[in-house]
């Protein structure tokens, strides 16, 4: 490592609250799915900017929409009427078929507004009641805490906000137990990313729906890492029988800049009027322009490469399972969004990855090393990754 580059690193370490454990190397530039650190070195990247980048680094659409919208306008604010909003929107609620679209700046903040639409809603209905589950995430900001277990994220940060329950993940009779004419709704992630890739059970969707018809409340579906085609459809919830009733997207839906989203049915909208709900920044328009190019390359073809060669990525992590069975447990997800259960931390695997192999990955939920690269990555570098995480296995055999 260079002398500067040492040192901008050490700068960091006093300059910054020191909330983020940061991977050693210090980015230059990036394209497609390679980084370039100042000393040189390239990296495949299969983290994505966290499950962001849908459309890799300096994509030649997110490029020119960028200069041009920006020769436009940057920012107005929502006083206005916006076509780069509108064309963005009027794109997202073809492909997801829902009717109304609020937009935000990131995913905590999208939640934030599902959470106090359903409240809304539940407010008409007298139901004040949300139910979380387990290893959920929904971000940091305190509502959507409210709704989450991990020690981690809220040790010596309460009060928390009242009735919200989280139960267990996939625990159809805690639901049944749980659920009630207090319910105004759930939220969950159809596949967990940050608790470790766990996909919801089609037996619990079964009971959710059932309890739905019987006591009327609404199912918010937590989009923001597994939406915008990372799965191979639009929503991780299109892989099961179920229709939520408020939708939230954000990370990869603004292929690089920071777009969150609310999507909703109609019935839902006479509950927001003038003036409920807001931001300054939500919407903002070199982001809607970015976020529609997203839109534009999934619908063309990107989605359904995705499904194709996610099935691919998981054989052929399946088949490195059968040859490390000890180390790996099990191979999750769908996509590109996967994940392998591990015998041990999960992090001694990335810093190897990086290393010895110039591979970005993932350590979550300490044993699972999940893999979220930018939706683009074709077969070869897929070959690469299974290569190299086989060489790091061996290695530690
Ligand atoms: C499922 C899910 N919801 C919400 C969030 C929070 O998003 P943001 O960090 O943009 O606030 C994340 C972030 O990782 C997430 O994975």
């Amino acid at each position: 490592m260079q002398i500067s580059t040492r040192l901008q690193m050490e700068k960091d370490k006093v300059t910054f609250f020191q909330t983020y454990n940061r991977l050693p190397i210090l980015i230059d530039k990036a394209e497609g799915n390679l980084i370039w650190d100042k000393d040189g070195s390239c990296y495949h990247d299969f983290l994505a900017g966290i499950a962001v980048n849908a459309l890799g680094y300096s994509h030649p659409r997110i490029l020119d929409a960028i200069e041009k919208q920006s020769h436009r306008y940057l920012h107005v604010s929502n006083y206005f009427y916006q076509d780069a909003q509108l064309n963005f929107a009027v794109k997202l609620k073809e492909i997801s078929g829902y009717d109304r679209v609020f937009l935000a700046n990131s995913g905590t903040e999208a939640n934030e507004g599902a959470i106090k639409l359903c409240r809304k809603w539940g407010f008409e209905h007298n139901k004040t009641e949300i139910i979380a589950f387990s290893g959920g995430f929904h971000g940091r900001t305190y509502g959507v805490l409210s709704l989450m277990d991990k020690p981690k994220y809220k040790e010596n940060m309460g009060p928390w906000l009242d009735n919200m329950t989280i139960i267990p993940f996939n625990d159809s009779k805690e639901l049944e137990k749980t659920i009630s004419e207090k319910t105004a709704g759930v939220i969950l992630e159809f596949i967990q990313g940050e608790g470790g890739i766990n996909e919801v059970s089609s037996e619990f969707i079964e009971t959710l729906n059932k309890l739905k018809e019987q006591y009327n409340f609404l199912i918010i579906a937590d989009e923001v890492q597994a939406g915008a085609g990372r799965t191979g459809k639009f929503f991780g919830f299109q892989h099961q029988d179920v229709t939520p009733d408020i939708v939230t997207m954000a990370k990869g839906v603004g292929g690089g800049l920071p777009l969150g989203a609310i999507l909703a049915k109609e019935y839902l909208s006479p509950i927001w009027s003038k003036g409920t709900h807001g931001t300054t920044y939500g919407g903002n328009a070199l982001a809607c322009a970015t976020g529609l190019v997203v839109l534009e390359e999934l619908e063309n073809g990107l989605m359904e490469k995705v499904h194709k060669n996610g099935i691919y990525f998981k054989e052929r992590l399946n088949e490195l399972q059968k040859l490390f069975p000890d180390q790996i447990l099990e191979v999750r997800g769908r996509g590109f969004m996967l994940g392998l259960l591990l015998n041990f931390e999960a992090s001694n695997l990335v810093q190897d990855m990086l290393k010895n192999c110039n591979v970005i990955t993932n350590a979550t939920s300490g044993n699972v090393l999940r893999i979220v690269p930018p939706l683009i990555i074709d077969l070869e570098e897929i070959d690469l990754f299974v290569e190299s995480l086989k060489s790091c296995l061996s290695k530690q055999k």
